[in-house]
């Protein structure tokens, strides 16, 4: 006897997952539930794609991206539910059931937004997790390759060098960020000044929108193709893949390191740095980062400036060029390494240089609490300047922290400002991220530590970009404003961050918002709202 398609089974099945559970619900999470299982209607779908509170697994679910313990406390907001789609349809499913029962949908690829917007609301939400959407498609005599959001750029990496040596992607450093976030906001690493940013290297992407269609680049428009492409996550729609123009990269790439601590000049070396780094040859990629260090005196600190870079070439001709175009450095052979582009990327990723097995890895490196603050750099600064950052790492909250200095220039001066959504382009001579860090254990002092990155967010502010302060969507600050989450945000209210990380592209992005999803379903405290906010529209 053949039994009737639709079975009663997914709703006894939740039933007994939250009788089981001890979970008391309300009506709507109920309906959500009952929705979503309907909708994937077999149990071990279900048991596969649903984590409730209390299901024995929903925490380390939860933990297994989260790459802030800011946002990792007992008090932090947690979603109802997590949803781990195995398929498109199970994707759609949801969307189709945050909307229908009122949860606001959180979507996480990663897991690295610096302010936990992917995995924490202060409304009642489902996380949309896509940590089972890691294909990648790598395609050589093409020079292309399709990569699933919930896939790192250490899994990216890896893929591409399983097949060949002289293919690259040009994003970020960190093995465990996403793609989907990290292409959502523009995405840098150490082939940007030869290439731009991961976002003006994509050629294609899938993305479901708000009504559940399924679009590709030639469906979804021109328009809202810029628009995913640097306008920041939550926002569109949920991209699930997106497909990639490959860049070539010799063989052998030359790394380098330089330590200079201030009793080594280090103030002095980056005040120059600034006047020459941006001019380079677009081969070579330099970074400078400030960070608190022990000085040769026992019980002492200094602070350091670790200048490190990757040219795109043998080891001499990166020293004759330094040499020639930055002696100050004294760069010399020992403090360079040829190796592999994929080696590189453990170098930079600060993972052991043996395998590269260990960009898999999503627990190679410790997770830390943090606050990030980004700036971008127009005019040198003067060397009192210098010194008074410099200074301000002395301090004690500055034990675990970092301003990250890369060298723009090169290709990012070649393409427009309204290119893509992601606008600092030609005129900066360098981007500025602080990261202050602490440890999980220390949250309850979290206070100070962020005071601290005030703090010097506004020493910084004669020296970086004005009118607006730039800053990079990527290193997301709810500092600088925040949408009113469950209720109406005026265009002039989003504008002050707005602008700020987008320029005049926010206008842009905000026109696009309006007509894809103009009921501003996918949304978080710094998502582009739509031109008339459908709460003010009902006139509540
Ligand atoms: P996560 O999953 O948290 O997503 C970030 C945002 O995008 C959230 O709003 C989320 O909802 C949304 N989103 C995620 N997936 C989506 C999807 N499929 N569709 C629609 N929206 C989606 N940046 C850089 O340019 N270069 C670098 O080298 C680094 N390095 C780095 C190191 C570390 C330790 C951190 C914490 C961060 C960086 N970053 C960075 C910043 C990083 O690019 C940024 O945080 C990305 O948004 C992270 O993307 P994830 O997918 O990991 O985050």
């Amino acid at each position: 006897m053949k039994f009737p398609q639709f079975s009663m089974l997914p709703f006894l099945m939740v039933v007994v997952m939250l009788s089981l559970s001890g979970t008391t619900l309300s009506h709507p999470h109920w309906d959500f539930l009952l929705c979503l299982s309907l909708r994937l209607a077999n149990y071990s779908t279900i048991s596969k794609v649903i984590y409730v509170q209390n299901n024995p697994s929903y925490l380390s679910v939860l933990n297994a991206s989260i790459h802030n313990t800011r946002f990792s406390t007992p008090a932090t907001p947690k979603p109802f539910a997590i949803i781990t789609p195995l398929k498109t349809s199970h994707v759609r499913s949801t969307l189709y059931c945050s909307k229908k029962h009122g949860f606001q949908l959180r979507i996480r690829s990663g897991g690295h937004d610096v302010e936990g917007l992917s995995y924490v609301s202060e409304v009642p939400f489902v996380i949309l997790d896509l940590l089972n959407f890691r294909a990648i498609k790598v395609d050589t005599k093409n020079e292309v390759a399709w990569v699933q959001s919930g896939a790192t750029l250490g899994e990216l990496y890896y893929a591409i060098a399983a097949k060949t040596n002289t293919l690259a992607f040009p994003a970020g450093m960190c093995h465990t960020v996403g793609a989907g976030g990290h292409f959502s906001g523009g995405g840098y690493g150490t082939l940007f000044r030869k290439y731009g940013l991961a976002a003006d290297n994509i050629i294609d992407a899938r993305m479901i929108d708000v009504n559940g269609r399924i679009l590709d680049r030639k469906s979804m428009g021109e328009d809202v193709f810029w628009a995913i492409r640097g306008g920041g996550g939550n926002t569109f729609g949920i991209v699930l893949a997106w497909k990639l123009k490959l860049v070539p990269v010799p063989a052998v790439v030359t790394v380098f390191t330089v330590n200079k601590n201030l009793e080594q000049n280090a103030t002095k070396i980056f005040h120059r740095w600034q006047y020459i780094a941006h001019k380079l040859p677009d081969d070579l990629f330099m970074n400078v980062w400030i960070t608190k260090v022990n000085s040769s005196q026992v019980g002492t600190k200094t602070v350091q400036a670790t200048f490190r870079g990757m040219l795109l070439g043998g080891v001499d001709e990166l020293i004759t060029l330094i040499q020639d175009k930055f002696p100050e450095l004294g760069l010399a052979e020992e403090n360079c390494n040829e190796m592999s582009w994929i080696e590189s990327v453990l170098y930079f990723g600060g993972l052991p240089l043996q395998s590269v097995d260990i960009l898999l890895d999503k627990n190679a490196l410790p997770t830390l609490s943090l606050k990030a603050k980004s700036d971008y750099v127009k005019e040198p600064i003067p060397e009192s300047g210098i010194e008074g950052l410099m200074s301000m790492f002395l301090e004690e909250e500055a034990d675990n922290a970092v301003a990250m200095i890369p060298a723009f220039g090169g290709k990012m001066d070649e393409i427009p400002e309204n290119e893509l959504p992601y606008p600092h382009r030609a005129g900066n001579l360098f981007e500025a991220t602080s990261i202050v860090q602490w440890t999980k254990e220390q949250n309850a002092e979290s206070g100070k530590y962020i005071s601290w990155s005030r703090r010097l967010y506004s020493y910084m502010t004669p020296y970086v970009s004005k009118s607006p302060r730039e800053a990079y969507v990527n290193y997301r600050d709810l500092d600088l404003g925040i949408n009113n989450i469950n209720d109406y945000t005026s265009y002039e209210q989003a504008s002050i961050w707005g602008f700020k990380y987008f320029k005049n592209n926010f206008k842009r992005l905000v026109q696009v918002k309006t007509k894809v999803d103009p009921m501003n379903f996918f949304r978080n405290e710094q998502s582009i709202p739509p031109l008339l906010s459908p709460w003010k529209k009902k006139g509540n």
